[in-house]
């Protein structure tokens, strides 16, 4: 069952895990790392939708070598802070990928379903190469063996908004990554 939907939380509320100024400085030392390994080539960058449009803004800001970026959309949590553990494609890519050199960009690596599926899929258009850079990574939640090439922060098991991430739609635009109180006031 979906998780009872909260009243309005004031995100200045909430503790920040991350600041939008570590958050800013991580990335742009993935992008310097990226640019480097990349040096000389082209890449694309395929943002999971809705979630990592903020991490894939910046980060393809940050990289130096040649690049474009295109989405893809997953059946999400919708309510639920839990995943139902399916996934379903719900846009897939705009243009081919065959022989390119891909990065997936997410938001958050937590069971691994969700990169799992992705990884496979992806796989199957035969791109030079394939790697996963996260935004946040939850180590201790994974239900599927999957690691990121590119992590900017592990996180504990805590539920997480901001930078892109939502509860419920919510707090996309909140520009720290904050954790969304377990028992919201009035709860
Ligand atoms: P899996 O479990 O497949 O899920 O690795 C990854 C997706 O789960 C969502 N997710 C979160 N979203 N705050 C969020 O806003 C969180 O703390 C959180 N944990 C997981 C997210 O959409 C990610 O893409
Ligand atoms: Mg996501």
């Amino acid at each position: 069952m979906a998780t009872a939907l909260p009243e309005y939380v004031q995100p200045e509320t909430m503790d920040i895990l991350f600041s939008k100024e570590e958050i800013a400085a991580r990335v742009k030392s993935i992008g310097e790392q990226i640019s480097a390994e990349y040096a000389g080539e082209s890449i694309v960058l395929i943002g999971v939708l809705k979630g990592a449009a903020m991490f894939l803004a910046d980060l393809a800001r940050s990289i130096t070598v040649d690049n474009t970026f295109d989405f893809v959309a997953v059946s999400s949590y919708g309510r639920a802070r839990v995943s139902s553990g399916a996934v379903k494609l719900i846009k897939d890519i705009d243009n081919p990928i065959e022989g390119k050199h891909v990065i997936i960009v997410e938001d958050i690596l937590d069971t691994g379903l969700t990169l799992s599926f992705l990884r496979q899929m992806m796989l199957q258009h035969k791109p030079a190469s394939l790697k996963i850079a996260t935004c946040l990574d939850k180590p201790e939640r994974r239900l599927v063996p999957i690691e990121a090439d590119y992590v900017c922060f592990s996180i504990p098991n805590r539920f997480v908004i901001g930078y892109g991430m939502d509860f419920a739609e919510r707090y996309r635009g909140v520009a720290d990554i904050r954790i969304m109180p377990e028992n919201p006031p009035g709860h």
